[in-house]
């Protein structure tokens, strides 16, 4: 993980965040930081970098060209960078890749640098949204982020247009400037990087790991002032000090922080609806447990998810009652609204209610067994380069846009197999997280390519402690030959995709 932080106070930053943990994983190599001095960037012969608000009012602004400047030499630094490491072949790639015996040849990927590659670059203000551990789980999987922190009563809006993909807050306080939230994000997303914290300092059972704030903790003497320790951390029971702190874990969070008890209990009952039937809600619970959606309803009888990567709604319930009640809650504005339902009478009253007709009718296939499959053919299986996307967009006739299937690339989840000196099949993983997109030229077929691509994308999902599962269209016999063949097990439910 790489971190570049565009500031006027490059020394408060570096300082800051040289010292403990930090320190010495920066040290070990585990992150990388790179303060970055916007006032070396200005075209202002007196080295200035602010000027009056138009229209007037109090204080001065950051002005665009510094900071736009500074940005893109940092884009241009990371370009590079990226451009070294995959000639070097020193870039992450998946172990599964040589697991299997497979060799991973990125071919066309070190003339990419020109292809700036799509970068999270933060604006730490108080009028973003506000900073979660989500958040930051989420963001440890860049690996770059670019923060830019403001001075003065702000920068000037434009060039926040132009080079800002994220607002973000750390609180509903007012601080002098942009420094100490970054360096809070930073602290927060190293702690999530692979290496940085050792096993004793592990992230695992702290607060917020699981919604729950952490439990009371106690160390020598067992007696202090007249308080002694609660007697069940002395019996040696693991079981019991395990539900006991599980407890502990929920009353604390109930009395201290309600609204994050309400959450947790909404996701245990998520969890518990949609379990009834767990191949049918796999798309569901599979969003649960990777922390990519947001549990809006749990009901008895029904569940609301708002999938953060894909925008899509999603949603089952057991009456339709139910379903109208959930469908309530989801905002009409919203323009590009995107359903997965798990009921015909909810796509029927979406298509009543939205005005939504564009259906895709799926089975839900899933990957239960914890160890990989085993897969006779090997080849030689390569992560697609924004270069293959016209390839991939001429030979996949379902729905999909080259937009999308270039915004897939670029993360990362797009495999694919050369023959003859151009790609035979490729597949990938959906932005909800569904295995798809696969699809073997035809006259390459029937020599397993499309058995080893699922394969592999089986292996790389289990490696992650994921439960893998894909969406058939009806009608796809082939694709449904290969998911008995790699023993994926089909729902009984269907599954409707609407947009
Ligand atoms: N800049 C000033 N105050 C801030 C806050 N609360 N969060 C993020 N950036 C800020």
């Amino acid at each position: 993980m790489h971190f570049h932080v565009l500031t006027l106070f490059p020394e408060m930053v570096s300082q800051g965040l040289s010292e403990s943990i930090l320190g010495r994983a920066a040290r070990k190599g585990c992150i990388g930081l790179e303060t970055v001095n916007i006032r070396d960037y200005t075209e202002n012969k007196h080295k200035k970098v602010d000027d009056y608000p138009y229209g007037g009012g109090a204080g001065m602004l950051m002005q665009a060209q510094p900071v736009y400047d500074a940005c893109a030499a940092v884009k241009e630094r990371i370009a590079i960078r990226r451009a070294e490491e995959r000639a070097a072949g020193t870039e992450d790639v998946s172990p599964a890749l040589f697991e299997a015996g497979e060799m991973l040849r990125a071919s066309g990927a070190a003339d990419e640098k020109a292809d700036v590659p799509r970068l999270r670059v933060i604006y730490v203000t108080p009028q973003g949204t506000v900073f979660t551990q989500q958040m930051a789980e989420e963001l440890a999987r860049e690996e770059d982020l670019i923060f830019l922190c403001g001075h003065y009563e702000g920068i000037d809006e434009r060039v926040l247009e132009e080079i800002v993909t994220d607002y973000v807050s750390i609180g509903d306080y007012v601080l002098t400037g942009g420094e100490l939230p970054a360096m809070v994000m930073i602290d927060s997303i190293s702690r999530m990087v692979p290496g940085v914290l050792k096993n004793e300092e592990s992230a695992e059972t702290e607060s917020f790991q699981n919604g729950l704030l952490e439990y009371p903790q106690y160390t020598r003497p067992e007696l202090w002032k007249n308080r002694p320790v609660p007697p069940i951390l002395l019996s040696g029971d693991h079981t019991r000090v395990e539900k006991w702190r599980l407890e502990q874990s929920m009353e604390r969070t109930r009395q201290r922080r309600p609204e994050l008890y309400e959450a947790y209990t909404r996701k245990d009952r998520a969890v518990s609806y949609l379990s009834r039937d767990r191949l049918s809600h796999m798309d569901m619970l599979e969003v649960i447990r990777r922390g990519q959606a947001e549990v809006v309803r749990a009901e008895e009888s029904g569940v609301l998810l708002y999938d953060v990567p894909s925008g899509a709604w999603m949603l089952s319930a057991s009456d339709e009652d139910m379903g109208e009640r959930l469908l309530s809650e989801i905002p009409r504005e919203e323009k590009d609204l995107l359903f997965a339902v798990h009921q015909d009478f909810l796509r029927d009253s979406i298509a009543r209610r939205f005005h939504r007709n564009l259906v895709s009718e799926c089975f839900q296939a899933v990957y239960t067994r914890k160890r990989p499959p085993v897969c006779t053919a090997t080849f030689v299986i390569r992560p697609l380069v924004p270069q293959d996307v016209d390839a991939v967009h001429e030979s996949y006739h379902a729905v999909h846009s080259r937009e999308y299937l270039l915004e897939r690339i670029r993360a990362g989840e797009m495999f694919g197999i050369d023959a003859d000196g151009r790609l035979a099949a490729f597949a990938g993983m959906h932005d909800e997280g569904s295995m798809g997109m696969l699809e073997v030229l035809p006259a390459c077929r029937r020599r397993g390519m499309g058995e080893a691509l699922e394969a592999f994308l089986i292996t790389r999902q289990l490696e992650k402690g994921w439960v893998p599962f894909c969406q058939v269209f009806d009608g796809n016999e082939p694709s449904l030959r290969l998911q008995k063949k790699l023993g994926l097990k089909l729902a009984p439910g269907r599954l409707y995709w609407i947009s």
